[in-house]
């Protein structure tokens, strides 16, 4: 099966389960699935049920789809998505990022956990822009020209707009939402503390294993992108050292904010 028809079999497969013109993708990073379960009138399916669908292993992600209500609009969330870490294709880290516009949305909303560069944990950072930094490109093969050109335009890729009704929801909610460049890569091994420093000298205020796969296939496709880091530690050589188990803690610590705060942007954007 071509791409392309994966992707119609796998759009008509959820139509069949009710998911009918979501607006809002929601791809929620670890620790921040739990926005899923806020979700009414739900209709969950299994990612193991879903054709063409790749398998979430990582520790703090669901491996669900989840549709329904959320702040008033109809939302299509995934609770765990996929890495390029885990041995998944690009095609498939990218796969629900080309469903959630097959289906109908306009927008996405990505959430990731990241290590700052400046930042510390705790903190909520909108993304600006990002830097590909994973030595791959999703878009690689051939082109699905019925989502979008060949050469897709990245200079608006986080949608300037969305940034700008970001920052005054989060004032009007007292959140503190900082700004700044995420740089993607591929993972699994945390990044070496000359890593970061290149990686501050490059211009990047964020890094994370995901998320830039996601954002490039949605621009691809025109797909309005809002994305945010939660910082959930100091990235290596800022502080003594890195483990999993940090971020999910300062995930769950934050979670309420970002709650708050998606919930606002969907309701708003
Ligand atoms: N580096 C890469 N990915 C991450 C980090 C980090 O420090 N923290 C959470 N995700």
């Amino acid at each position: 099966m071509t791409l392309l028809e994966k992707i119609y079999e796998t759009r008509d497969f959820l139509r069949a389960k009710g998911m009918i013109e979501p607006e809002f993708g929601l791809i929620l990073g670890s620790g921040l699935g739990e926005l899923a379960e806020e979700i009414e009138n739900a209709i969950v399916v299994d990612y193991a049920d879903i054709p063409n669908w790749g398998r979430s292993t990582v520790v703090g992600h669901a491996g669900k789809l989840v549709y329904g209500d959320l702040a008033g609009r109809k939302v299509l969330a995934l609770q765990g998505r996929f890495h390029f870490y885990e041995g998944n294709p690009m095609e498939v880290v990218t796969f629900p990022v080309r469903i959630m516009k097959a289906l109908g949305c306009h927008s996405v909303l990505v959430t990731n956990a990241a290590g700052g560069i400046g930042f510390g944990p705790g903190t909520l950072m909108l993304i600006k822009d990002h830097i590909n930094f994973t030595g791959t490109n999703p878009l690689i093969g051939a082109n699905l020209d019925e989502f979008g050109p060949r050469f897709p335009d990245m200079s608006d890729a986080y949608t300037a707009a969305y940034r700008e009704k970001a920052q005054a929801i989060a004032q009007k909610q007292n959140i503190k939402l900082e700004e700044g460049v995420y740089i993607g890569v591929t993972g699994p091994a945390y990044e070496t503390p000359a890593e970061i420093r290149a990686f501050q000298t490059m211009g990047a205020q964020a890094v994370g294993m995901s998320t830039v796969p996601e954002v490039i296939v949605a621009a691809h496709s025109g797909l309005k992108v809002l994305g945010i880091s939660a910082i959930t530690n100091f990235a290596a050589g800022f502080q003594s050292e890195l483990n999993h188990e940090e971020v999910v803690e300062v995930t769950q610590r934050i979670k309420e904010d970002f709650k708050g705060l998606v919930k606002a942007l969907i309701k708003e954007l």
